[in-house]
């Protein structure tokens, strides 16, 4: 298979002003030619989308969005955000699925799958994170739980792409799989997807860092990162962006 045009995602998560939104000219300076061989996207919290976009403009960098409405039509559902406001606004991918909503807002897979499904009806890229929790990894489930994930979350409409593995147990700490762990169920998901998804990225997320972003994008199955707390700030992120073999 022909290797895939790496990603590379910022997730802002719930931190940041819009007077942060001046990384993102700083960032497009820094990775400069590398942000053509790769794409590079920055997912800021919704009510800055539309600025980020702006100052987005001109540069290589694409804006993407955390979450969204699992409706596809405009309809009367009071704090949502639709995917089509989402793509109005600048937005051309969207994060669904991630733990911290899997965890904290109980989202199941079938709504994951709805949300991915309205991106796809928006026309944005959705981006599925599927991962085990450190319990089920010690109790040798990571197959099965990625299985049901995968099979479960991703939408059923073809369309473009892209699947996170952020194992629960690495986000926001200090650990991270080694390589071939990584590897490992990169492979998985990608047998999982069977006939579709050639061209279907496949990240790592989770405590990813200027030190750790070589060796973790040299894993065989890597197809780019999805970047916590190391993407809000344009050195540590350009960092992980320059550590990409396709960037030099
Ligand atoms: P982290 O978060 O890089 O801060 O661990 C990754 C994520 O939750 O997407």
């Amino acid at each position: 298979m022909a290797a895939l045009k790496p990603l590379i995602a910022g997730n802002w998560k719930m931190f940041g002003r819009q007077a942060d939104l001046s990384e993102i000219p700083v960032l497009a300076e820094r990775v400069g030619e590398a942000a053509k061989s790769i794409d590079v996207l920055i997912c800021p919290p919704a009510p800055m989308l539309a600025i980020a976009a702006w100052r987005a403009k001109d540069t290589p960098l694409l804006i993407g969005a955390q979450d969204c409405s699992a409706a596809a039509l405009d309809s009367p559902r009071t704090g949502d955000v639709s995917a089509a406001m989402l793509a109005d606004a600048g937005a051309r991918y969207v994060i669904v699925g991630h733990s911290e909503r899997r965890t904290i807002f109980g989202e199941t897979d079938a709504l994951v799958r709805a949300k991915a499904e309205a991106a796809l009806t928006a026309g944005l890229t959705p981006i599925v994170c599927v991962g085990e929790t450190q319990g089920e990894r010690t109790a040798g489930r990571v197959e099965e739980v990625i299985c049901r994930q995968v099979g479960e979350s991703i939408p059923q409409t073809r369309g473009p792409l892209v699947i996170a593995y952020e194992p629960v147990w690495c986000i926001g700490g200090a650990a991270t799989p080694t390589p071939s762990q990584i590897t490992q169920v990169h492979s998985f998901i990608r047998e999982t997807l069977a006939g579709r998804g050639g061209d279907t990225r496949i990240l790592y997320g989770g405590s990813v860092n200027p030190g750790n972003a070589g060796e973790i994008f040299g894993a065989p199955g890597v197809d780019g990162a999805l970047v916590g707390r190391a993407s809000l700030k344009a050195d540590d992120f350009s960092a992980i962006i320059l550590a990409h073999p396709a960037a030099s």
